[in-house]
């Protein structure tokens, strides 16, 4: 049998957590033979919520699940822990945009940043769910230097799959016979959800999205509007902010990384940039990447039109400005 891996879930008294928790318990994010000892950190006002939760956990009494700490102490949390999903942060609320939430955000991941670069294994795995998404992770990689930047990453998988659910249910076809839609940027509404290069599988085999769509004006703005909106969408329909697919796509975004992505596909993910698609290094964008052996490696080679650069470059635009306002709060 395998060993146990130790996984991080920061937050997890929020709804995200409550979500996320019972599905990695069941094995949605490393597989069925995978056992693990869980993690969960969230601040003093949830202590009593978190201990309800590990009592829920003991109850459910999932086979996989070979230890559960919860605790309010970041030193505890973050010790020898092997994957990290950080959902704790300051949610956005109702009408309240992203950058309201930095400066509250920055203190939070530039303090956990530091007790992970000491705590936990070296090889970890993170993956930054809070928003804002990207700019976290990048305030945690610059204060935890000694994680491999490679390894620290943010959630635009909700975006990707929203991107593949909305040309599922518009052909009515399986959203798993749609494939490679890309994500460009930030985890934002000025995210690009890009379906250029998407195909779906058919009876006569691949057939590009934007062949089978024939409406290139739905495809150029309502479908993408409606993707970029989607989180606010669900805010204004739920009054919180969506939970179980937010939770959901984290634990396909730790599974294809850890396990891979299946031949011919990619996935989005918010990655450290190298500069790829003229996108600038030093910030945390999401782009199509393959996956392999534990590694990601940005899709190469593709094709990017005029109509795309454009919003390529306008969400990196809004990246570069967060960042600015990242460090103007650290100061
Ligand atoms: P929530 O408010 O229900 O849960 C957040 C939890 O974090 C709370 O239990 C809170 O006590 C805890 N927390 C606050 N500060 C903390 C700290 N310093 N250390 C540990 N825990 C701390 O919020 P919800 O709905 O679970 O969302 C969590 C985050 O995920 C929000 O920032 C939200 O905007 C973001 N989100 C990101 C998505 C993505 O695709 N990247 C999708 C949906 C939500």
């Amino acid at each position: 049998e395998k060993e146990p891996i130790t996984i991080l879930v920061t937050g997890a008294a929020g709804q995200i957590g409550y979500a996320l928790v019972p599905m990695i318990a069941r094995g949605a994010m490393l597989g069925p033979n995978q056992p693990m000892i869980l993690h969960m950190l969230d601040i003093e006002p949830a202590t009593e919520s978190l201990k309800g939760l590990k009592m829920e956990l003991i109850d459910a009494a999932y086979p996989l699940l070979r230890g559960v700490v919860a605790t309010t102490d970041v030193v505890e949390a973050c010790k020898d822990v092997n994957i990290v999903v950080m959902v704790g942060g300051f949610p956005r609320k109702e009408g309240m945009e992203r950058k309201d939430v930095m400066s509250k955000n920055v203190s939070i991941y530039k303090a956990q940043a530091s007790a992970l670069e000491q705590h936990a294994a070296t090889d970890c795995k993170v993956l930054v769910v809070a928003n804002p998404a990207n700019t976290n992770a990048l305030i945690l990689k610059e204060f935890a230097p000694s994680i491999p930047e490679k390894n620290i990453t943010c959630l635009t998988r909700l975006d990707h799959n929203r991107a593949s659910g909305q040309i599922s249910e518009r052909l009515n076809v399986l959203v798993s016979d749609v494939k490679n839609v890309i994500v460009w940027g930030n985890h934002s509404s000025t995210q690009y959800p890009d379906v250029n290069h998407a195909t779906v599988t058919t009876n006569s085999g691949e057939k590009p999205v934007r062949e089978l769509v024939v409406d290139d004006n739905w495809l150029n703005n309502e479908f993408i509007t409606t993707v970029q909106q989607r989180g606010a969408a669900i805010i204004k329909a739920r009054k919180q902010s969506s939970a179980l697919s937010a939770a959901s796509a984290a634990c396909d975004h730790i599974r294809d990384w850890v396990l891979g992505t299946p031949k011919g596909e990619w996935v989005s993910m918010g990655v450290y940039s190298d500069g790829s698609y003229g996108i600038p290094t030093g910030l945390i964008y999401s782009f199509p990447v393959t996956c392999e052996r534990g590694d990601w490696n940005i899709v190469q080679g593709l094709k990017i039109d005029q109509f795309s650069r454009e919003k390529v470059d306008k969400t990196a635009q809004e990246l570069i400005e967060e960042k600015t306002l990242a460090k103007s709060c650290l100061n």
